[in-house]
């Protein structure tokens, strides 16, 4: 049977409702209840969404109890191992995996948009010198609306792909500032020769008075790190996009909107907060200690970097990040690094203890990815800038995906309203 319907019954009042059950290709199917308070009277709630399904998509698909992930049916692992992150952004937004020429015409396309306006320059300076770089990543991105006009037409599909290719290409600049503005260093402008991630860690780390050539090793790990945090489907930060887009905002907004949300530690902050997590249980044998906080329901502490919403197994992209760390640590002659080796054995008591057995806790992706880019030279304040260059990818592709729609409606959730009911004001003497 390909459609079937669900009944609802209300115990009180006996009235019934046929729902529709709307078919995945994969994974569950969803039951449509868009018609549900029309005529049941009654909303649905679900806080924190652990039930709903916010839109359909063909983007990327996960399975949380197999640990799989998919961008547009390529699983994760066969891209990690064979693809780059310029060709996976182009199965992201146009559903195929590149033909030469189209993936040389992209990448030109890309590289031929990462200058900045220099007008730009001057918010860059408006910045306290120790802002932290995803506040001013929020507000830079943000403003790019007011120097592109001719690509915020969001009925312009031609506008949409401008729009996409310019914030692309654009967030490697606008980290990089972020980061040199920080440290009190002249900014550096893209070379147009090198590759994406290359030209990041170029923009990153070169000074105008000495060469800086990147490590290959360093760039092939970023570029893989990159590929895995392309998207996730409806996160919490891809949620965030889908919901600013919805209401007609321009795409420089909603991406910064996404910045905005991917900035908390329980989702882009979890690599900063793995590492001062780390650096603070300092040696093997605190362990424990912090095992038993991260337990204690009155204590606030979680292990950072374990546990995920849909992931109940271990999360594909953690896998690939731990051999990748590995890889990289005895590359770059850093393989005694404490923090890693403490990284494994917390890893190994938590996946051994019944707590975390029970609840399935594993490590996620950024249980490791924050090792990798201290390797790299990145300073922990870049992690989740670092995972914003990337999700622009998914975010721009979900934003398309969504703009396209034939009936593209406003987000508009509803609520259980549990507050006072009605009441007549009193003047404040009486009070
Ligand atoms: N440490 C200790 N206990 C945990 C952890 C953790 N990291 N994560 C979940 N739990 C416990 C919860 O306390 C809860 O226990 P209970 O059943 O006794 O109440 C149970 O496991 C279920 O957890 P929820 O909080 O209900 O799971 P939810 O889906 O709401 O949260 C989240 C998922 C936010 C990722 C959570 O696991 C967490 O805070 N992890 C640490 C932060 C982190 O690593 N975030 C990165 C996510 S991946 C990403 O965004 C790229």
């Amino acid at each position: 049977m390909d459609e079937h319907t669900l009944t609802i019954t209300d115990n009180k009042t006996g009235q019934q409702i046929e729902l529709p059950v709307r078919k995945a290709t994969q994974g569950p199917d969803a039951v449509d209840i868009g018609h549900f308070f029309r005529e049941m009277g009654y909303l649905t709630y679900d806080p924190g969404f652990l039930s709903t399904a916010s839109c359909h998509s063909k983007l990327t698909y996960l399975d949380g109890k197999q640990g799989m992930l998919m961008y547009r049916g390529y699983p994760i692992e066969q891209l990690a191992e064979h693809s780059n992150f310029i060709e996976v952004a182009h199965l992201m937004m146009y559903g195929e995996l590149p033909q030469q020429q189209q993936l040389d015409n992209f990448s030109d396309i890309i590289v031929h948009h990462s200058m900045l306006n220099e007008a730009l320059k001057s918010f860059f300076r408006g910045f306290y010198h120790d802002a932290h770089p995803m506040a001013i990543m929020v507000g830079v991105v943000g403003s790019l609306s007011a120097f592109y006009h001719d690509s915020t037409d969001i009925s312009n599909p031609r506008h949409r792909e401008i729009a996409a290719h310019r914030l692309i290409a654009k967030m490697p600049s606008i980290a990089a500032a972020s980061y040199k503005h920080s440290i009190g260093e002249p900014q550096v402008y893209p070379d147009n020769s090198l590759s994406y991630v290359g030209n990041l860690l170029h923009m990153m780390f070169s000074v105008p008075c000495e060469q800086f050539q990147a490590d290959p090793v360093a760039e092939k790990a970023l570029d893989l790190i990159f590929i895995l945090h392309i998207d996730h489907e409806q996160n919490a930060s891809t949620s965030t996009v889908r919901l600013a887009g919805s209401s007609g905002a321009n795409p420089f907004a909603c991406i910064a909107s996404g910045i905005a949300a991917l900035w908390g530690p329980a989702h882009g902050g979890a690599n900063e907060a793995v590492l001062s997590m780390l650096e603070k249980i300092g040696d093997v044998k605190n362990i424990p200690g912090y095992l038993a906080r991260a337990k204690d329901r009155d204590d606030p502490f979680r292990l950072m970097g374990f546990g995920h919403r849909v992931y109940k197994n271990y999360d594909p992209r953690a896998r690939i990040i731990r051999k990748m760390c590995h890889e990289v640590l005895s590359k770059l002659g850093n393989d005694s690094d404490p923090l890693f080796e403490l990284a494994l054995r917390l890893e190994e008591i938590a996946l051994n203890d019944e707590y975390f057995i029970e609840r399935k806790l594993y490590p996620n992706v950024d249980f490791y990815s924050g090792l990798i880019y201290k390797a790299l030279g990145i300073p922990t304040n870049m992690f989740t800038v670092m995972f914003s260059i990337a999700r622009t990818v998914g975010w721009v592709a979900q934003w398309m995906e969504m703009i396209s729609e034939k009936n593209q409606r406003i987000g508009r959730p509803r609520q259980l309203y549990i507050g006072p009911t009605k009441r007549d004001y009193v003047p404040i003497g009486n009070r």
